[in-house]
């Protein structure tokens, strides 16, 4: 659990630090990270602090304490350990110089040994004695600047102030002589209230650059399948409203093991509706160039195309299926059995509009004529496909589900002559209500798995399309262990 946090915080980042040089580079992912998630961020932040800062050593606290008829007494406080810090209460605040956290009222045990020696005129020798006490620390109170900015496509955490301070502690003695107790209280409290104050403010120091240097080691890219990768270069500074934490990211998907090709997408608005309820804990915007690009991807790798050798009416794979609206094909091929070879022609043009996405999907239609083990292409179909959808949250993966709303074809190149397109079109028509769009929904169905953060991912998750943003609404928790088994 305590490990889990530091990926996590890619997505999800703290404070804002205004450094004045801006590039303007926009991002076609944006993660909008509202109050409640921020509070959700700093209470896991906590949880991790919690358990990494202890145990924490103190350096040893000696000193000489004159005690009316015993003399100088010589006390030394060693192996003093801050075991377990407790927070009970915490906020986070963003404010102009970078977001703010402040705990207070947490407690702290400490362990230690003590141990003092003197010698007196009235005994012959030394007395020394030791032992080992326990200290409660009371009203810890620990204030941290944080600083977040985008470096070379990372985001770059830094600590700008941080403050500890200790309002009470109780000193519990194990052992030892009566007015051993009230010495060491009087003498060492300040003591050690000032060492734990240093000690918690140095560790946090320390802590931050470490924070830091995981978030700049993560990858500036995800690999999403087997030939996609997406592009989480962070762009653009962070930039905090009073409501919420923006974060930029590149967000483009492009090809595994291939140089990035420059392409030009245009600018876009910023996504402007905002989700039905205001208080998920983020809010993640998908630009349309995103599925552009995914699409993209899987154009120029070749992976759009289909063979189709089952379908619901199997008489359509048949040229006795076809025998009077292709009166040729079965002439030339009497009772053959056929496959359709499907592939999309030109990458599918994707527009998100309000409520719905709209796709154009170009597709060439081979007839094939199985002759023993080959295939004999014999007529070649052109359609444009016109089809709306939606995009949903379906399990722990974005779905998608297309309607088809038109379509147009025209025959391409034929080895039997002339088709009466009039007549091919009701039963194209069938085949891409019945075979086509099943089979794309099926794949869409099964949609883009929502990315787990190192064992957190969305929880109610929310999706709407806006103008040119499909734009998506959750809360955040950790991933349920049955799930993880
Ligand atoms: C120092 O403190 C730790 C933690 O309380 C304990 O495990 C260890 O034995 C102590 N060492 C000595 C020398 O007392
Ligand atoms: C810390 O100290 C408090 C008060 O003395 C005590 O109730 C609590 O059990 C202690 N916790 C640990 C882990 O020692
Ligand atoms: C400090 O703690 C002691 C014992 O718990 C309590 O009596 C005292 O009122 C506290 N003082 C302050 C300033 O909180
Ligand atoms: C990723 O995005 C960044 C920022 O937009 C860009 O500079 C970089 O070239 C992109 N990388 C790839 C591999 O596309
Ligand atoms: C299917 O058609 C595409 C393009 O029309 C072609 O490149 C591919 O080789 C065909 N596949 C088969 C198995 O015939």
């Amino acid at each position: 659990m305590a490990r889990s946090i530091f990926p996590f915080l890619l997505l999800f980042l703290f404070t804002y630090y205004y450094t004045g040089v801006q590039s303007h580079e926009e991002g076609y992912v944006t993660a909008e990270i509202s109050n409640k998630g921020l509070e959700f961020l700093k209470d896991l932040l906590i949880e991790k602090a919690e358990s990494s800062l202890v145990p924490l050593e103190l350096p040893k606290i000696e000193k000489s304490v004159k005690i009316p008829i015993i003399g100088s007494v010589q006390m030394v406080l060693s192996n003093i350990t801050i075991e377990k810090i407790h927070v009970t209460s915490s906020t986070v605040k963003t404010g102009d110089t970078g977001i703010l956290i402040d705990v207070s009222g947490a407690t702290a045990n400490l362990s230690m040994n003590w141990k003092y020696s003197y010698s007196t005129w009235l005994l012959p020798i030394s007395v020394s004695d030791k032992g080992s006490a326990t200290v409660q620390v009371e009203g810890l109170d620990i204030g941290l600047t944080l600083s977040l900015n985008t470096l070379q496509g990372s985001l770059k955490l830094s600590l700008l102030e941080c403050g500890c301070y200790v309002n009470n502690i109780s000193i519990k003695l194990n052992g030892g002589a009566s007015w051993l107790y009230q010495r060491l209280i009087d003498a060492f409290e300040g003591k050690i209230s000032s060492s734990v104050e240093d000690a918690v403010s140095k560790k946090l120091k320390e802590a931050i650059p470490k924070l830091d240097s995981v978030l700049q080691s993560l990858p500036k890219e995800v690999s999403v399948t087997d030939i996609a990768e997406l592009n989480v270069t962070f762009v653009d500074e962070p930039e905090l409203s009073g409501s919420s934490l923006d974060l930029q990211i590149n967000g483009l998907f492009y090809a595994k093991n291939e140089v990035a090709h420059s392409k030009h997408y245009h600018k876009m608005l910023k996504a402007s509706d905002s989700c039905n309820e205001a208080d998920k804990m983020v809010k993640i915007s998908l630009h349309e160039n995103v599925l552009k690009s995914a699409s993209s991807v899987y154009f120029e790798a070749n992976k759009m195309h289909w063979m189709v050798d089952e379908v619901p009416d199997q008489s359509l794979l048949n040229t006795a299926g076809w025998r009077f609206i292709v009166p040729q094909l079965y002439k030339k091929y009497p009772n053959r059995d056929m496959n359709l070879n499907l592939s999309v022609s030109s990458p599918p043009i994707i527009e998100v509009e309000n409520q719905r996405i709209s796709a154009i999907i170009p597709l060439d239609f081979v007839i094939d004529i199985l002759d023993a083990d080959e295939l004999i292409p014999v007529a070649c179909i052109s359609m444009v496909i016109s089809s709306s959808g939606s995009a949903e949250i379906s399990g722990h993966a974005l779905a998608g589900n297309l309607k088809l709303n038109d379509f147009t074809m025209s025959l391409k190149w034929s080895n039997i002559g002339d088709f009466h397109m009039h007549l091919i079109q009701t039963v194209m028509s069938t085949m891409l209500k019945t075979v086509i769009l099943p089979f794309a929904n099926l794949k869409l169905s099964k949609g883009l798995q929502l990315p787990v953060f190192h064992g957190y991912e969305l929880q109610y998750a929310q999706i709407l399309c806006t103008d040119s943003w499909i734009v998506i609404c959750s809360d955040v928790a950790p991933v349920e262990q049955l799930r993880l088994v």
